[in-house]
């Protein structure tokens, strides 16, 4: 099992000061989580390339990209070119995953496959192989803050079983409701990227929330 990654979700972070908060992290983190929503796919508006493009130069973090948003086809290719290490775009937003994992790929990045709260895992295993990371929604996407729904690990399971069997090199990865009290459950269940946005930047010591999440995670 390799290491466990953090990745501190920026949704929660002050935009005001957005520089500031991603070196609160920098030396903790594995990852930086963006979320990129355009409320059409999900009812909320966060931010988009020019911030990710700018971003890219205040950090040495890699950008674990979160595309909520329609016609992913479009616009992801966008975030590889502007320097994102990881690009995850919903199943449900796109007719052709594995077209377009091809495309992220082709343009520097690793390809992410992100799965919400009411679409079942089993028509997108045979699809894995073309995929980087898996992110199983642990909310329904589209705000920070909401409550962990165990129920949603079930997905976990049958994605880490899978993995397994089929030797895929495949990060599963959790988003929603990550924290102290939610995120061993979520290891045992074979996650092994956890995304953490108010647990993170809703502590004092941001640095050290990170690393308690990893100390909790490993197995
Ligand atoms: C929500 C986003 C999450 C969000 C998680 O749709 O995808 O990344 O930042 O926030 P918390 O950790 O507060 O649930
Ligand atoms: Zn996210």
């Amino acid at each position: 099992v390799p290491p466990p990654i953090v990745a501190p979700s920026i949704l929660a972070a002050d935009f005001a000061r957005l520089a500031d908060e991603v070196r609160a992290v920098e030396h903790a983190a594995d990852w930086l989580h963006v979320d990129v929503m355009d409320n059409h796919f999900v009812p909320n508006l966060t931010i988009g390339l020019p911030v990710v493009q700018s971003l890219r130069a205040a950090t040495e973090l890699p950008f674990d990209v979160h595309l909520m948003i329609e016609d992913p086809r479009r616009w992801a290719p966008g975030y590889a070119d502007a320097g994102a290490y990881n690009v995850t775009f919903h199943a449900e937003a796109c007719d052709d995953p594995v077209a377009l994992a091809k495309d992220l790929r082709s343009a520097g990045a690793k390809a992410g496959l992100a799965i919400d709260r009411d679409t079942p895992i089993e028509p997108y295993l045979e699809l894995l192989p073309s995929f980087d990371t898996l992110l199983i929604m642990t909310i329904k996407a589209g705000f920070g803050g909401q409550r962990f729904i165990p129920q949603l690990l079930d997905k976990v399971r049958t994605a880490r079983r899978h993995v397994d069997s089929g030797h895929l090199e495949l990060r599963i990865e959790v988003d929603g409701g990550i924290a102290a009290d939610t995120i061993e459950q979520a290891a045992a269940a074979g996650a092994d990227a956890f995304v953490a946005g108010t647990a993170v930047y809703g502590a004092d010591d941001p640095a050290e929330a990170v690393r308690r999440l990893r100390g909790l995670a490993e197995r």
